[in-house]
Order: structure tokens, then C-alpha cells, then sequence
């Protein structure tokens, strides 16, 4: 990094967040670990300073508008304006349409899509006043259709059209907009759709890796790899872009 950045990478005391969040930091971003509770982020923020980087622990509901504006607040005076925002909080409630209430399908938008909303409305100001700025939305796989995913399904297929519009609005400030769709990713979340089915996680992986070209389930690693450069100075020219991280082409 040429010039002092600073990040907020959000849902980042584990998973996918988490690697994001220490791979900004090994980049040279200051990075405010976000997650719901503070003392969760502390082992991601903690991590990122042992290894000699900058970071905070910030708490915060990024479906809560009050919540919201004061963690970017915070994140501004102590660590300078943010013009990076990972976009990566996220749950999952699933169930068949027959059997989704109305308030799985509500939590499942809130968190993904007025989340994403209201952190990206939250921090671009900061971003407009420094002409730089870098929004990275993660979507999935789940956006072209996910059996018993309705509710993420639609929260990730918006994911894209929030991306693209914000890349259209945002661009001559010199802010890129990007998402990125991962597939199969080792993590809690996945881990848990497996415990809720019943199959052992070793199985549950060995059975998605049959069908990925690559052969493998992936990591944090490799969508912390792809972030890096979204945010990089030298992609400056990539916007509105949708990746997908899923070990092979998606139909
Ligand atoms: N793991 C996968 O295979 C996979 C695939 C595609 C997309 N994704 C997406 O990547 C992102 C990260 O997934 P993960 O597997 O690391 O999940 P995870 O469940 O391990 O971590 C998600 C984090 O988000 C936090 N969070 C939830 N609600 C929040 C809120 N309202 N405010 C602030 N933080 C909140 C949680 O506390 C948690 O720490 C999610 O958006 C997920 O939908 C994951």
C-alpha cells in the first residue's frame, strides 16, 4: 500500500471474515475487526497485532442503522477514515419455501442485503472525501439458485445488483464495487449445515470436493487471496465485477 488504508471487514471474528481481515492487514491496511460482539473479534484483532499490524475490535449489528453509524464513527477516530469495506457478515436460516417463516426470510435479508446497505451508506463519505475507496460484497454460488435457501438465495443474487449499482454511482470517486461468489468454504457456517443434516463435516467435504474440478473444499485463504486484490491500488480499473471462487466455472 502506497498511502495509509484503513479497512472494516465485517463478520470478521472467524470464517471467512477473519482471514480477510489478516490478510488486509499483512497487505498494510489498519483493520477494524467487526463482528456482533467485541469480545468475539478480539482473537482476529489480537492475531492481526502479534503479527505487527493495526487493528480494533468494534462490535456492532450491521443490520442496526444507529449501530452502524457509530462503529464507523469509531473506526474513524481510532483508526483513520475508512475506504475499504468488506461486506462479509452474514447467517443462514434455511428451510423449504413451505416451511421459511417470515422472520428467517426477514433476518437472512437483514444481515446480507440492508447490512451491506447501510455499511456501504455509512462509509462512503469517507471514502468520496479521500477519491478512493473499495467495497467488496460477498455473495455465493447460492445467487443462481440453492435448494432450501430462498431466503440467502435472494440475499445473494441482491448482493450482485447492489454491487453493480453502487459501481455505477460510486466510480468517479475513484471507489471500486465488487463481489465476490465463493462456493464450498471450510467454515463454521458450513460445518453447521452439515451438523443440521447429520453427516460427519469429513464426509460432508469429501462429497462436495467429488464434484469440484480443483478437487478440493476451499478455505478462507483463497476468497482472503481474491479481497486482497479487489482492494489493491492496481485494480483500479476492475468494478462491478462479480467473482466466483468456487474451484471451477459455475453454470
Ligand atoms: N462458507 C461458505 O461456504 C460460504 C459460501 C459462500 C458465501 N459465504 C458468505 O461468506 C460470508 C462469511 O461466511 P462464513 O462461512 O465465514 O460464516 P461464519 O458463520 O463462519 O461467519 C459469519 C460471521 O458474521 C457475523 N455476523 C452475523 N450477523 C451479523 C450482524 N448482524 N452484524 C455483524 N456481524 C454478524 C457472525 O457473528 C460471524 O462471526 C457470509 O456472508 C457468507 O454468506 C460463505
Amino acid at each position: 500500500m502506497s498511502e495509509h488504508r484503513t479497512a472494516i471487514v465485517t463478520g470478521a471474528a472467524r470464517g471467512i471474515g477473519a482471514a480477510v481481515a489478516m490478510r488486509l492487514a499483512s497487505d498494510g491496511l489498519a483493520v477494524a475487526v467487526l463482528d456482533l460482539d467485541e469480545d468475539s473479534c478480539a482473537g482476529t484483532a489480537d492475531a492481526i497485532c502479534n503479527a505487527g499490524g493495526t487493528s480494533v475490535a468494534v462490535g456492532a449489528d450491521v443490520s442496526d442503522e444507529a449501530s452502524v453509524a457509530a462503529a464507523v464513527e469509531r473506526v474513524a477516530s481510532e483508526l483513520g477514515a475508512p475506504t475499504v469495506l468488506i461486506n462479509n457478515a452474514g447467517i443462514v436460516r434455511d428451510n423449504l419455501l413451505f416451511k421459511m417463516s417470515v422472520a428467517d426470510w426477514d433476518a437472512v435479508l437483514s444481515v446480507h442485503l440492508r447490512g451491506a446497505f447501510l455499511m456501504s451508506r455509512a462509509v462512503q463519505r469517507h471514502m468520496v472525501t479521500a477519491k478512493f475507496g473499495r467495497i467488496v460484497n460477498l455473495s455465493s454460488t447460492a445467487a443462481l439458485g440453492s435448494r432450501g435457501q430462498v431466503n440467502y438465495s435472494a440475499a445473494k443474487a441482491g448482493m450482485q445488483g447492489l454491487t453493480k449499482t453502487l459501481a455505477i454511482e460510486l466510480g468517479k470517486f475513484g471507489i471500486t464495487v465488487n463481489a465476490i461468489a465463493p462456493g464450498f468454504i471450510e467454515t463454521e457456517m458450513t460445518a453447521a449445515g452439515a451438523e443440521r443434516i447429520g453427516v460427519p463435516f469429513a464426509d460432508f467435504k469429501r462429497d462436495a470436493a467429488a464434484q469440484i474440478p480443483v478437487a478440493r473444499t476451499g478455505v478462507p485463504d483463497d476468497i482472503a487471496h481474491t479481497a486482497s486484490f479487489f482492494v489493491s491500488e492496481g485494480a483500479g480499473y476492475v468494478s462491478g465485477q462479480v467473482i466466483y471462487v468456487a474451484g471451477g466455472p459455475i453454470d
